[in-house]
């Protein structure tokens, strides 16, 4: 039997309309042939699998046969080369455990001291200014932390620099353009990457015992002789961080932001639990039920890696069908999200359906699962309440000029910002 094949354009294929909304256009092909199917996106052919069990399979990948460095280098590659998303089995295995020490807690607790002034700064601005662009002002408090956690001590001038490079490295992972021709953005992107190699590389040599507890020299004292990651190698992961830890949470805080200030009822029960929680202690905000109830709700509503690509290793069987080596496949925790056979009122934000903490649904999948489950994903979440925490206690009654129209791929953004007035 083989699996339907959506018809589409030659070598565009179904690039163009997916693009534009791919939450619907996925949604519409689903409904004509079902929850298994084939598409063409970015001239490679992709088998569509849109059902929470084969998700998990897929995640779970007992038998090594699905390869996410082959998968996702399609949109990552070579900007992101060697990433912890960009290597498989046995060796994401060693690079994964030497990462994991990075994310203990102690180190988050360093982490969430280090960033406190960034967040204080921000709320401090938007209260001067009381009404801002509400993804810009997000995209550039998050660009501060991750200066403050990834980089080392950088001087006013060389900022803007960093966060151009940056900002060309992530454009270039997005760029429908797969060839590094002159003037594209994946030739930026690559420029941007020789640069951000290096400035890793020499970094690390000056981290010692007496600098600041950030990511970065986390990550270089895993370096220990022959045992660690070499230079390099921590500088391939730092660049991959940047991009895994920055568009994520600016997405998320942002699409909270707009619906607190969419629910008065939202805001007062957040507020409450503010006063109640120490930003700074991990057992605290692991209390913080309500915020989390946001940031898993708003996850949920755009997750931010919305699809997920592996590469078949060798011929298997996927849904009851042979699957071929080399074939392609996404999964789609967008779709399964947004999707009524498993949630009630899909397209409602509402964050009290996450509020009993053993609330559990097998279509739920911001996080992925299996080796490659989001490392940062306890960090992303105390990072988020720090942030809405400190906004709710400092924003009287924000309003907001227009509905937040989002495009989901190929990291949720909105088509065009909107305006708080605080
Ligand atoms: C709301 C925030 C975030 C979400 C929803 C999210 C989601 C994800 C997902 C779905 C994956 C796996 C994709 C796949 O297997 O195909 C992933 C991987 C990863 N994430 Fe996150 N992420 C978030 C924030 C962060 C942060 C803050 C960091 C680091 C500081 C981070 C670091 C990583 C890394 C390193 C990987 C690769 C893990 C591996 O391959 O073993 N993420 N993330």
């Amino acid at each position: 039997m083989e699996i339907p094949k959506v018809p589409g354009l030659p070598i565009i294929g179904h690039s163009i309309p997916f693009q534009r909304n791919a939450l619907n256009f996925t949604a519409e092909k689903q409904k004509k042939y079902g929850d298994i199917f084939q598409m063409s996106l970015l001239n490679e052919n992709f088998i569509v699998l849109l059902t929470p069990e084969i998700t998990k399979e897929v995640f779970l990948d007992k038998d090594d046969n699905f390869s996410s460095k082959e998968g996702w280098a399609v949109i990552l590659g070579p900007t992101f080369e060697n990433g912890l998303m960009l290597r498989d089995f046995d060796d994401h295995k060693y690079h994964r455990t030497l990462l994991q020490d990075s994310f203990r807690h102690d180190a988050i607790h360093n982490y969430l001291s280090i960033i406190q002034p960034i967040i204080d700064t921000w709320v401090e601005s938007i209260k001067t200014i009381t009404t801002f662009n509400l993804y810009e002002s997000i995209k550039q408090l998050m660009f501060d932390i991750s200066l403050s956690l990834f980089f080392l001590d950088v001087k006013n001038d060389e900022s803007q620099k960093l966060n151009n490079l940056f900002m060309d490295s992530i454009a270039s992972a997005t760029s429908a353009v797969r060839w590094p021709l002159p003037f594209t953005q994946l030739k930026k992107g690559l420029k941007a990457r020789e640069y951000l190699l290096d400035y890793f590389e020499s970094k690390s040599q000056m981290i010692d015992e007496e600098s600041k507890k950030t990511l970065f020299a986390e990550l270089v004292n895993t370096n220990k002789g022959d045992a660690g990651l070499s230079n390099h190698e921590i500088a391939e992961h730092m660049i991959f961080l940047l991009l895994a830890a920055h568009d994520t949470t600016t997405i998320t805080l942002t699409n909270s932001i707009y619906n607190l200030s969419k629910n008065p009822d939202f805001l007062n029960d957040l507020r409450q639990e503010a006063s109640e929680v120490d930003p700074l202690d991990i057992s605290s905000l692991k209390n913080g039920n309500f915020a989390e109830s946001i940031f898993q709700e708003a996850i949920r509503y755009y997750p931010p890696v919305p699809f997920s690509v592996r590469r078949v290793m060798r011929d298997t069987k996927i849904g009851g069908y042979n699957v071929d080596g080399g074939t392609y496949l996404t999964i789609s925790p967008l779709l399964l999200h947004h999707d009524e056979r498993y949630w009630d009122n899909p397209s409602v934000f509402d964050p009290y359906r996450f509020i009993d903490p053993t609330y559990t649904n097998k279509a739920y999948f911001p996080f992925a699962g299996g080796a490659h489950t989001c490392i940062g994903k306890f960090f992303a979440s105390y990072m988020f309440k720090n942030v809405i925490y400190k906004y709710v206690q400092n924003v009287e009654q924000p309003s907001i000029d227009k509905s937040l129209n989002i495009r989901p791929t190929p990291i949720p953004h909105p088509i065009e910002d909107v305006k708080v007035t605080i």
